[in-house]
């Protein structure tokens, strides 16, 4: 998430690369058998009962002969471990023992580098204290609220813990004064977004709100989403961009979905507590957005983790606005992309508290073109000839964008269907 023009030299990654064994590496996933110079095993990027998958230890590269998935232990890790390239190689690095040279960047200087890198582990330590701390206060009397306010939304101590969930306190400088016994100075935390300034004096970002801490991937604390007690405003207080944390490029709960390749598919929700519902719940694979609607580079970090996202956005006429917003960036990052429609308005958090796991396993995702075309009826009155009409104007530059001829006729079918205009009519 620390991205970055970084570039290692060639002889430190030809040292890393005759320094790390790949069956090694690979044997953390899966159990391997050896036969002659390679080994092999079941497959750890797609389902397989019979091994299909190798690794030459020799080449040192790996080759699946069922998803045709193969490369070096470094493309390895970043596939398995949704690493960007440079995590792949301190990953590695730390592994191996091998002191990692500060990448050079291009236009920045070296000392400079090392500096922001510094900082950027001060912050990701203090905001894992910051974390732990807000857990420990919900069982404390300054947390109590919060707690019972979790309590009320349907969680228990189990999720709580599962997704460390906490509680700001009520004051202006608790957190503050427990990061500095710790040698965390305030200027740090302001840099953090676990304190803000004003007039000189430092305060504390979260108060009197329940934490929901962001966790990435590799397990680092990135920042928090607060929600108010009450009616207080704005009903969600998230981690200004920092050093470590740009919403625009994160997705709540990765933490739990790296370990959840198998699924097949993501399901993309708009909040915090949709996430933690569902997957209270037993869905896997949820993530969310951070307050922003879904961008380009969350489009493409989706891909790099499931083959297919489901857009859960609540059922209420901004969810079904951002979800046809959500699905032109996705098509545009050729992303495979379906969409759940939860009725009246609920939000999946509504949804699977009322209905349960096994409505929402019942629920069929619809394709992105039948959405849009359902959604380009909103509005109109398809009893009426001009209501028909309009629709099937709106309806055929909608399926303008669509390739597939066979999937084209399913479409003009339903839009025949619904206008009874001739598909001869529709098609020109
Ligand atoms: P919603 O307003 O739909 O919240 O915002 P919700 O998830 O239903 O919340 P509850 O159930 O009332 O607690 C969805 C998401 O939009 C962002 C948050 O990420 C939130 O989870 N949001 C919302 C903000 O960032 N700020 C806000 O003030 C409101
Ligand atoms: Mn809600």
């Amino acid at each position: 998430m620390n991205g970055g023009m970084a570039r290692f030299t060639d002889t430190f990654l030809n040292e890393l690369r005759s320094r790390v064994s790949l069956e090694e590496i690979v044997s953390e996933y899966v159990p391997l058998k050896q036969k002659g110079r390679r080994f092999w095993g079941c497959c750890p990027f797609h389902n397989e009962k019979t091994p299909s998958f190798s690794v030459d230890t020799e080449s040192q590269m790996y080759y699946c002969f069922g998803c045709h998935k193969g490369g070096t232990a470094l493309n390895f890790v970043m596939e398995m471990e949704h690493m960007e390239f440079q995590e792949a190689v301190r990953h590695l690095a730390d592994r191996v023992h091998m002191a990692i040279p500060e990448p050079t960047y291009q236009g920045t200087r070296n000392n400079q580098t090392s500096v922001n890198s510094q900082e950027r582990e001060r912050i990701y330590e203090a905001n894992v204290i910051a974390a732990r701390y807000f857990h420990s206060i919900l069982w404390t009397n300054e947390g109590a609220h919060v707690l019972s306010y979790l309590h009320s939304r349907g969680l228990n101590d189990a999720d709580i813990r599962r997704f460390g969930l906490g509680a700001a306190p009520n004051g202006w400088e608790n957190l503050i004064l427990h990061l500095k016994e710790q040698g965390y100075e305030p200027q740090l935390l302001k840099k953090a977004g676990l304190a803000v300034e004003r007039d000189g004096k430092y305060y504390d970002m979260f108060r009197g709100r329940a934490i929901f801490p962001i966790i990435n991937a590799q397990g680092k604390v990135l920042g928090f989403g607060g929600r108010a007690m009450g009616d207080a405003q704005p009903k969600y207080l998230n981690t200004p961009d920092t050093p470590v944390f740009n919403k625009r490029l994160g997705l709540y709960a990765l933490n739990f979905a790296r370990k959840e390749r198998d699924v097949g598919r993501l399901v993309l929700v708009e909040g915090y507590m949709d996430t933690v519902s569902l997957r209270k719940y037993g869905v896997r694979g949820v993530v969310a957005t951070l307050g922003t609607a879904l961008t380009e580079e969350q489009a493409k970090l989706i891909k790099r983790y499931a083959p297919e996202v489901w857009i859960s956005y609540d059922g209420d006429s901004a969810g079904q606005k951002a979800t046809l917003r959500a699905l032109d960036i996705l098509e545009e990052q050729n992303a495979r992309a379906r969409v759940i429609l939860y009725p009246d308005g609920m939000d999946p958090d509504d949804f699977i508290k009322s209905r349960g796991i096994e409505a929402f396993n019942a629920i069929k995702p619809m394709d992105a073109y039948e959405f849009r075309l359902l959604r380009a009826a909103d509005g109109l009155d398809l009893s009426t000839q001009d209501g028909r009409t309009q629709y099937a104007l709106t309806a055929c530059e909608i399926l303008k964008r669509v390739k597939n001829p066979v999937e084209l006729e399913n479409y003009v079918t339903i839009v025949s269907g619904r206008t009874d205009f001739d598909k001869e009519i529709l098609y020109r």
